[in-house]
């Protein structure tokens, strides 16, 4: 239901593959997108990343369109138990649902898979203006600590089915 949402929204064929390693075609695809959506400190390098996918429970979403890299979405368990921590996520399409659905199938995953609930840590603002809480905040996620000093923010999405039921309608159909 995502690729065709996404497919008919971007008007080319979308495809969501997912992972749970990075081979070095799955690696070529995420650091393209990262190279154009990040800044260069908080771009993971293929060390760091190879080291993320070596983590216990990773798992990488990758979305193409029409074979080209479109989004990513990766993450793993948290030092807490039954915690996901959502590490890194972007699209090179903004602002046309991509990131919803990129959010929201990882919500669904970690529901499905028994997690409790998912951990991020965001820039409040970023250089680019993106209101990255505001956006995490549209799916629920609360903010459980502030570094001022940063202007990062460590957020928490308690999971519920009540929860993943309305966010799965809304954003995905
Ligand atoms: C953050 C990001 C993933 C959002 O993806 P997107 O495809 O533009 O988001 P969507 O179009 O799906 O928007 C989903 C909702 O968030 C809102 N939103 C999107 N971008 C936003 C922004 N910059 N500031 C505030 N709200 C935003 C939308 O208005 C929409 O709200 P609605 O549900 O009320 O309609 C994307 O901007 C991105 O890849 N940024 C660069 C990498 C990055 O910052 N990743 C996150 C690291 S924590």
């Amino acid at each position: 239901m995502a690729e065709a949402k996404l497919s008919t929204t971007l008007g080319g064929v979308c495809k969501i593959t997912v992972h749970h390693d990075l081979p070095p075609d799955v690696l070529a695809m995420v650091m393209l997108i990262e190279d154009k959506q990040f800044r260069k400190d908080q771009f993971y390098s293929l060390e760091e990343l190879e080291e993320r996918s070596r983590e216990a429970g990773f798992i990488c979403f990758l979305y193409s369109l029409d074979g080209k890299p479109l989004a990513y979405d990766l993450g793993y368990n948290d030092e807490e138990k039954d915690i996901f921590f959502s590490d890194s996520s972007a699209t090179v399409i903004e602002r046309k649902g991509v990131g919803a659905i990129l959010s929201v199938l990882e919500i669904l995953y970690c529901f499905e898979n028994g997690y409790k609930a998912i951990n991020i840590m965001c820039e409040e603002i970023d250089q680019s203006g993106r209101r990255l809480k505001e956006y995490w905040g549209k799916f629920g996620y609360r903010v459980t600590k502030i570094d001022e000093k940063a202007h990062f923010v460590d957020m928490r999405l308690d999971l519920t089915s009540e929860l993943v039921k309305s966010l799965g309608k809304k954003y995905i159909g």
